[in-house]
């Protein structure tokens, strides 16, 4: 019988590492997972061990005894030169020295085209994947669901939603994309791999409406005119990946099936 994979999941506690823990259990993999304050009780069969990409505490001993790495911890909102830069290189350091096969780094879909400071510390994070002796995979995706639905429930309370209506967006439901990243997850590295997009591209005009419509509110959109790279990049759709639509629930389905959750 063969050995299962030792996989070491980064960002466990995410968005995504909540939907990747469980399922590289079910595909076989035995699973350590990370994060700065690991929760006392879970039950998905991981092992939990602490871990910081900013100041290295705990990355050479998560690293020791593994055969895959998957790469999903990230600070979006937080010092992202710090963890998403200098920590994969740290982490990837300690990879090299533990033997790691085949290192997966989950990226996001126009971090080369679109310049917010964010995406240029992924793109800077891929060319040290690329650069390292590391065997690796880097697999983009597009926006999940549920991070769309952050921003746009965080403008909810607003009596007019200024929103730039004219941003393409192309969300995914997390779980199919973290599937879609568990099947990179083998003893094989890949390189870069198609990325990973949702079954549908809307602007965030679109996606908004659908938004207040399933949330039964009133508030008008009111389009917002921005201006800059940043913004042309979003509009010409540079965050999507039409030619790959793998995801199959779309937006509308998504918000019917989370509100129907949070009804019950
Ligand atoms: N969200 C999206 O729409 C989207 C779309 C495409 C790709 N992605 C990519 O997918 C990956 C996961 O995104 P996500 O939305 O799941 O992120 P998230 O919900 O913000 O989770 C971030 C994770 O990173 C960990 N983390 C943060 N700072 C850390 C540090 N200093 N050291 C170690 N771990 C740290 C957190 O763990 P603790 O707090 O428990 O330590 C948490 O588990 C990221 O690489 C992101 O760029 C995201």
């Amino acid at each position: 019988m063969n050995e299962p994979v030792r996989t070491l999941l980064t960002g466990a506690t995410g968005s995504l590492g909540r939907e990747l823990r469980p399922r590289l259990h079910r595909a076989g993999h035995d699973v350590r997972a990370t994060s700065r304050s690991p929760p006392s009780e879970t039950d998905d069969h991981a092992e939990w061990v602490t871990f910081d990409l900013k100041d290295g505490t705990g990355l050479s001993d998560a690293v020791t005894g593994i055969d895959v790495v998957v790469h999903a911890a990230s600070a979006p909102r937080g010092d992202s030169e710090a963890v998403d830069v200098r920590g994969t290189e740290r982490l990837l350091e300690a990879a090299a020295t533990a033997g790691v096969s085949n290192f997966v780094y989950v990226s996001i879909v126009g971090v080369d085209e679109i310049p917010y400071s964010y995406y240029e510390h992924k793109r800077a994070a891929e060319r040290i994947v690329e650069r390292s002796p590391v065997p690796a995979t880097i697999v983009r995706a597009t926006q999940f669901h549920e991070f769309v639905f952050g921003l746009l429930d965080g403008l909810s309370w607003a009596p007019i939603w200024p929103l730039p209506i004219d941003f393409q967006m192309q969300p995914i439901e997390t779980g199919e994309a973290a599937a879609a990243i568990v099947d990179r997850a083998t003893l094989e590295p890949a390189g870069w791999v198609p990325p990973v997009g949702g079954p549908e591209v809307r602007t965030v005009g679109e996606l908004a409406r659908a938004y207040r419509d399933s949330r039964s509110a009133r508030r008008p959109i009111v389009p917002v005119p921005v201006p800059g790279a940043i913004a042309r990049g979003f509009r010409a759709g540079e965050a999507t990946c039409p030619e790959r639509t793998m995801g199959s629930v779309t937006w509308k389905q998504w918000l019917e099936k989370t509100k129907t959750d949070s009804e019950q």
